[in-house]
């Protein structure tokens, strides 16, 4: 199959979040199945300056809002990455510093419309062979709203390609104005409920959602989930329709177990395995983090437990929970606590306060670390992620695999990967972490502590790390799943 696969961030090339992470290792997994795949995604700045050898492939012209724009797609060989990654070069839209979303401000590029919007026209003439590249897609993968239109073009097209749309995260919808959706010129009959008008703007979500052959999200309990009001803001009816055609699909996310493995992994100074000498070299790199986050006394705190969280500091990820209770668990408790992370400034600013306030004990560290993530689960005993929904998660099958054991919601991945050390779980030995039924503080608490009691009582710790640690994670999986979507025949009428 000829696969292309339509993102707007690509682990190592530009990342902020999960999504890049899936955009590496997902594409890479299918070429190990021996598939031809290119992933595609726009030419950032960042990405430039990261890039030592680029090729112009071609060029060509899109329409963008009210002009045409001219595209140079670049090709780039990146280490890491086993499928060619094609870029989207239109000056114009993405040679701008920064992040690929926001501009210096912390908002929205105010021509997000255009700048995806383009992207999703250029991903289209690529996979219809009209790009000058002489390659034609059999199958076209796109994420998440910023390529939510490829598959709603693809059905303006003859002899089209495949569509597979995965839904990372409901939450983030891209909305625009009826006049942008006018400007772009897009098929008048669209701009209606059963299109992709969604409330008087229209939804680039929607898009992917209404149109493509087949919607995924990235785990099972997610695409459950996600058909309820809750979970879905809106879109709710577009997905129990789409789940009622047998269209809608959850499949879990793999992890890359050469980014993420204690016994590879070069962020940390001490490899370790299941296999041999597990908890020392843990603790040795427990001792190191604290070092280097500046604990006055690191080898004293071999037997206190650390508490680990990286992630983006916004509401999805419960930060208000930790925040809750974090001053009573460092009151009550002999621990310590390490956070990673960025995100809205009243999140920030108040896991600041709290650090000047237990200045020896919590280390918080705003902004965006690579390093630190990686020091983190191999540092850490225990990793928080008490998130109020999570598609899938990608932090907690990290924690899992570095025997770090994660305490998390029981909602979308977090609920399909963790298994709760309860007595039952502990015996049949399933256990491989800690798991509160109520997004609450209250019962954010009670699991802490209990995995803190259980951190005390190291033959059934090492049994539950041990677990986590020997769950099979790799995307070979996940991407065999893919691939008989891409495959699997359509019945038509839908
Ligand atoms: P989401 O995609 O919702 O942010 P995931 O758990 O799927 O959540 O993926 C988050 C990814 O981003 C992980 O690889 C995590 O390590 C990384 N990450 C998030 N925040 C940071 C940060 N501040 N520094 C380094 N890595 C981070
Ligand atoms: C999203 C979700 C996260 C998921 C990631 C990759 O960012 O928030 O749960 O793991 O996408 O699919």
């Amino acid at each position: 199959q000829r696969i292309l696969f339509a993102s707007s961030e690509v682990y190592p090339l530009i990342k902020t979040g999960g999504l890049a992470d899936v955009s590496g290792g997902l594409p890479s997994a299918l070429v190990a199945l021996g598939h031809d795949v290119k992933v595609i995604m726009p030419a950032y700045q960042q990405v430039m300056n990261n890039l030592n050898k680029v090729s112009v492939l071609s060029q060509f012209d899109v329409g963008g809002c009210g002009r045409t724009l001219r595209v140079r797609v670049l090709q780039a060989k990146v280490s890491g990455l086993e499928a060619p990654v094609w870029l989207i070069d239109i000056p114009e839209l993405f040679n701008r510093p920064g992040n690929p979303y926001l501009a210096a401000d912390g908002r929205d590029w105010w021509d997000n419309g255009e700048r995806f919007g383009v992207f999703s026209k250029a991903v289209i003439e690529v996979a219809m062979n009209r790009a000058g590249l002489n390659w034609q897609a059999d199958v076209v993968h796109a994420n998440d709203w910023q390529t939510g239109l490829v598959p709603a073009l693809l059905t303006l097209e003859t002899a089209a390609p495949r569509s597979v749309f995965t839904v990372h995260n409901m939450a983030y919808a891209g909305l625009f104005p009826k006049s942008f959706f006018d400007a772009m010129w897009l098929p008048w009959d669209w701009w209606q409920p059963d299109g992709i008008e969604f409330y008087g703007y229209m939804s680039m979500l929607k898009a992917g959602i209404r149109y493509a052959d087949w919607v995924t999200t990235v785990s099972p309990t997610y695409a459950k989930e996600m058909c309820y009001p809750e979970f879905a803001y809106g879109l709710e009816g577009v997905l129990q329709q789409r789940s009622a055609q047998g269209r809608l699909v959850g499949i879990l996310n793999g992890i890359d177990d050469h980014e993420w493995n204690p016994a590879t992994d070069k962020y940390i100074s001490y490899n370790y395995s299941a296999e041999k000498g597990r908890v020392s070299e843990k603790t040795k790199n427990k001792t190191l983090l604290l070092t280097l986050l500046g604990h006055p006394a690191p080898e004293a705190m071999a037997q206190v437990p650390l508490i680990g969280l990286v992630g983006r500091l916004v509401d999805q990820k419960g930060i208000d929970l930790v925040l809750d209770q974090l001053p009573y668990w460092l009151e009550k408790h002999n621990l310590n606590m390490v956070v990673v992370g960025t995100g809205m400034t009243h999140y920030e600013q108040a896991l600041l306060n709290l650090s000047y306030r237990f200045p020896d004990r919590l280390f918080v560290h705003l902004g965006y670390s690579e390093t630190l993530a990686h020091q983190v689960e191999a540092g850490a005993d225990m990793f928080l992620m008490p998130s109020r929904f999570e598609p899938c998660g990608l932090n907690q099958m990290y924690s899992l695999a570095y025997g770090t054991p994660p305490i998390v919601h029981h909602t979308g991945g977090l609920a399909d990967t963790v298994v709760n050390a309860t007595a039952a779980h502990i015996a049949d030995k399933t256990a491989n972490g800690f798991v509160f039924y109520d997004p609450n503080p209250y019962a954010l608490t009670a699991a802490v502590e209990h995995a803190i009691e259980l951190y005390n009582k190291p033959k059934t710790w090492q049994q539950i790390q041990k677990t986590g640690m020997n769950r099979a994670s790799g995307w070979q999986t996940s991407a065999q799943a893919y691939l008989n979507l891409y495959l699997q025949e359509l019945d038509h009428g839908h």
